[in-house]
């Protein structure tokens, strides 16, 4: 089984961005620890950053025939990205949405997910293990998928 992680704007200064609201672990940090945690259940793993919206959505079409999930914390374009969200829509890959803070506990305009929509479910406010809790859930969607066939 192979899972895209996708990072959005800002991402990769992680460990030194807002530590308070981001932790100090760095999104290398984060992409060691998730292999680690993936290679243990026999998944592949891939991580990609951009700060850059069409990129972003370049990714989403090309995991099509690629990879089996995708796993995106879109980050800011969470709240703005018609186009990340049309992606989805166009491939039809299963994906989950992570942040590392709690998008709902902040700004209204943070509150409000144009991508969440497009996904199995949203995992929000747990630190850098937002993304272990994100692997987990789509392994084990695509797992009970496969066994349901
Ligand atoms: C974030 C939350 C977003 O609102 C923000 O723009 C980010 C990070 C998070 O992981 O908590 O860049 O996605």
């Amino acid at each position: 089984m192979k899972i895209l992680f996708l990072n959005g704007p800002n991402l990769n200064l992680l460990g030194t961005r807002e530590p308070d609201k981001y932790g100090k672990c760095t999104l290398n940090d984060i992409e060691n620890y998730i292999k680690k945690e993936a290679a243990s259940i026999n998944v592949d793993v891939k991580f990609f950053q951009s700060n850059i919206e069409g990129e972003l959505v370049n990714k989403i079409q090309e995991a099509k025939g690629n990879f089996d999930g995708i796993v995106i914390n879109p980050a800011a374009y969470t709240h703005t990205s018609v186009a990340i969200r049309d992606a989805f829509l166009a491939v039809e890959i299963p994906a989950v949405e992570i942040h590392i803070s709690n998008i709902h506990t902040r700004e209204d305009f943070r509150k409000h997910s144009l991508i969440a929509p497009v996904c199995i479910g949203q995992i929000t406010g747990f630190g850098a293990e937002s993304y272990k809790l994100g692997l987990i859930a789509i392994v084990d969607f695509l797992r009970k998928k496969s066994e349901n066939k």
